[in-house]
């Protein structure tokens, strides 16, 4: 495998931690982009987006929040922009399943002439250990809209082994993946399996969109956040299309995709759900 030089946009992240992991241990030079690094990057500051680039070959693109957001077109445009400019030969666009906003944005980095790969992925099992459905576990109480969603939760470990054999293979180049996770899974399915799991006693409560958009500005959530979370949850959950299992993580690795309940028993012994803070919480028997 040839040496390169790859900027792991979101490198401490969830997906791109994993891949600046992987490509390390395979003796790739990385370099990671977060506003804490240095030369640091930052999606809100154009100018500090070339001294990250410079002198890099490949680029793991991440963007936050999210691609769906007002600005993200934008950004990803005066991004490959100036990743031409620096001379870099590959992309690589981790992408939501379909929403019309990430795909315009997809079409950027197909169109600008630098090999690429898009991967789209589906909800990320580690939404509920690294991200906002955490907390609602600790605190023994689930409350969410579209409890009868059937979501192909997807796991980190699958998405980082595609986007390193995507970076560091030019068999990948000019293809777009749809990962997903092996099954179907909706909220109360979840909970029950990490309620199980840890012998808590967790609960799940079934609630419309607007009751949960209302608890979260009394909870004091961002209104630029809340709008993400509705949009979300209305066009991402709203979609058929993203309830379908795909296999092109069988396709690109050659080994089947890691199912919801390995992400469980993994995550249970870290203990990240065991910091219970109800302390009337019943413990499942
Ligand atoms: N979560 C899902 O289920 C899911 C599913 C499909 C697609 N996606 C897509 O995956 C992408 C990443 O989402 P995520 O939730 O998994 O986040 P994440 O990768 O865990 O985000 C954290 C990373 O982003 C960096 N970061 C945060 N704000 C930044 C900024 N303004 N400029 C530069 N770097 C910044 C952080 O470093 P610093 O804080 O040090 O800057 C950190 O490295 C998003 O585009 C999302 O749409 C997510």
């Amino acid at each position: 495998m040839k040496n390169s030089n790859i900027l792991v946009i979101g490198g401490t992240g969830k997906t791109g931690r994993k891949v600046a992991e992987r490509l390390t241990n395979l003796n790739q030079m990385v370099r990671i982009g977060s506003r804490n690094e240095s030369p640091s990057f930052d999606w809100g500051e154009a100018s500090t987006w070339s001294a990250a680039l410079e002198g890099m070959d490949k680029v793991y693109i991440t963007f936050q929040p999210d691609l769906a957001v007002p600005g993200a077109l934008e950004a990803i445009e005066g991004l490959v922009k100036e990743a031409k400019q620096s001379g870099i030969k590959k992309l690589v666009l981790l992408s939501g399943k379909g929403e019309r906003e990430a795909e315009l944005c997809e079409q950027v980095v197909i169109h600008s002439g630098i090999d690429y790969t898009i991967v789209r992925a589906s909800w990320f099992n580690q939404n509920f250990s690294e991200s906002f459905f955490l907390d609602p576990i600790i605190a023994g109480h689930v409350a969410l809209p579209k409890a009868e969603a059937k979501v192909p939760y997807v796991d980190t470990d699958d998405i980082a082994d595609v986007v390193v054999a995507s970076l560091t293979d030019d068999q990948h180049n000019s293809q777009i993946y749809e990962l997903t996770g092996p099954r179907l899974l909706t909220f109360p399915d979840v909970i029950k399996e990490i309620s199980m799991a840890t012998g808590r006693n967790i609960q799940f409560t079934s609630i419309s969109l607007s009751a949960y958009t209302k608890m979260l500005e009394e909870f004091g959530v961002p209104t630029d956040y809340i709008w993400l979370i509705n949009y979300l949850f209305s066009e991402v959950l709203d979609n058929e299309k993203n309830s379908i299992v795909t296999h092109d993580i069988e396709k690109v690795l050659g080994r089947r995709s890691k199912d919801f309940s390995e992400y469980v028993q993994e995550t249970v012994i870290t203990g990240v759900w065991n910091q219970a803070t109800n302390k009337d919480e019943k413990v499942v028997a």
